[in-house]
């Protein structure tokens, strides 16, 4: 048996990707965006999917960057937080204790705590209706906590 629903924004399961940008004013902001993904291999690309009403967006479309950043298990509470608050209206990275770190190549902060971050430049803005936009951003540096142990396993998947 198969079950028929109307169209609605299943698809699981879904990712938690923790984006950082900074602000016009350089403040560094964290939401949760689970609407991303891969989007090519070449050139290697990302993209997310925000509505309007997130300051995300906003900073996105002024710095021209974002990072998508992955936390470990033991920062769920803190992954679930920022997508629960608006940057508008407080300081995430103090409220969760998280740090913003600049990142190596990109106009946009890395959460230090967390395991793996990816640097992203924007290249393209599509906009789906008055309420959302695609935001596909070129990789451009991933970086990755790493034991020396796991670095051969790290130094095999880099070269696909
Ligand atoms: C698990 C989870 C996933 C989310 N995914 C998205 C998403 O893909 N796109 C989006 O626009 N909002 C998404 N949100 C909502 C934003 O994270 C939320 O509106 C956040 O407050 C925006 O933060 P900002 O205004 O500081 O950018 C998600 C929230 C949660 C908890």
């Amino acid at each position: 048996m198969k079950l028929f629903l109307p169209a609605q924004t299943i698809l699981l399961p879904s990712p938690v990707l923790i984006i950082g940008t900074y602000g016009s004013d350089g403040r560094p902001n964290i939401m949760n965006a689970s609407w991303g993904g891969i989007a090519s291999s070449k050139p290697p690309c990302i993209s997310v999917s925000l509505r309007e009403a997130t300051l995300t967006y906003h900073n996105i479309k002024q710095a021209g960057a974002f990072t998508v950043n992955i936390p470990s298990e033991k920062y769920f509470k803190e992954a679930d937080f920022v997508g629960m608050v608006s940057g508008r209206d407080c300081d995430k990275f103090k409220q969760t204790g998280l740090t913003p770190e600049k990142s190596k190549l990109v106009n946009a902060p890395i959460v230090k705590e967390f395991p793996y971050s990816l640097e992203c430049n924007l290249v393209r803005q599509i906009d789906l209706g008055p309420l959302n936009a695609i935001w596909s951003g070129r990789l451009i540096l991933a970086c990755i906590q790493c034991s020396l142990e796991k670095l051969s396993e790290w130094s095999l998947i880099a070269r696909f």
